[in-house]
């Protein structure tokens, strides 16, 4: 039996501490992740182990959190589809669409997609096709992908897109750690390697956003992962 009120709060303490530092991460274990792995049953094991890895390196449940919960959401580069389904199953007023180059990466987005009304995918190069009128833009993880030459025209063309009360969210990875530098070059160099590398100093992406027209709001998401990740939310009005 604890001795007093201190022992008995002392644990829960110590593991909201633990989860504020992103020591724990209880998301990808939770029911919501399990929901959002299930969607990829009929891929091969492989995969699956990919996309279960995938969600514990990369903090979707936070970047989900930025996206308006409903409208017409653009997930650009989306890859398999992991936050696309995540935003169209936290919130079927979601209309999502995701858009990647790659038709294997489609299709198994497609795959998991299937019978559900509020998400759809369609390949195509971010750089050459036309946008629409999304009311959110999202990049997970694209940004670094796209060569510097084309970043600028890419993020300039979000803001021609977006509606004057639309936002953009990009989560991408930064230099200033360099040790989480090297490790995300070396990840992307192993995994990724058909991909190029354009990674951006934080700073510099937010003074390109800021040329763009977007008031940005930054924030570091690498506390507990050995990658750099920053998020940048992007809005066109100023906020209030
Ligand atoms: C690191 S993956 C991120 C995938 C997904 N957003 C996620 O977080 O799991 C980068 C993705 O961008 C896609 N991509 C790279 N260049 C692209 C382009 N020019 N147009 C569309 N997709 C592109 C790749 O095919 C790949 O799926």
């Amino acid at each position: 039996m604890p001795d007093s009120i201190a022992e008995v709060i002392a644990p829960s303490q110590a593991q909201a501490a633990a989860e504020r530092q992103g020591i724990l991460r209880p998301w990808p274990d939770s029911a919501e992740a399990r929901a959002l792995l299930a969607l990829y049953r009929s891929a091969g094991l492989g995969h699956r182990l990919e996309l279960n890895l995938r969600l514990r390196i990369c903090p979707f449940e936070t970047v989900a959190e930025r996206v308006p919960p409903e409208g017409h959401i653009l997930d650009l580069g989306c890859g398999y589809g992991l936050l696309s389904h995540l935003l169209a199953l936290r919130s079927p007023a979601r209309q999502v669409l995701g858009l990647d180059i790659s038709a294997e990466r489609v299709a198994t987005s497609q795959a998991a997609g299937r019978g559900r009304a509020n998400v759809a995918f369609a390949q195509g190069d971010v750089t050459l096709v036309a946008f629409g009128r999304p009311d959110c833009i999202v990049m997970n993880d694209l940004l670094h992908h796209i060569p510097h030459t084309h970043q600028v025209a890419l993020l300039a063309k979000c803001y021609q897109a977006l509606p004057e009360d639309g936002i953009l969210i990009i989560k991408d990875v930064d230099k200033r750690v360099l040790w989480k530098y090297i490790w995300n070059y070396a990840h992307d160099f192993l995994k990724n390697r058909n991909l190029p590398f354009y990674c951006l100093d934080s700073p510099i992406l937010t003074a390109l956003l800021g040329l763009v027209g977007f008031q940005v709001e930054v924030t570091h998401l690498d506390t507990g992962y050995p990658y750099p990740h920053v998020l940048y939310h992007c809005s066109k009005a100023a906020r209030g």
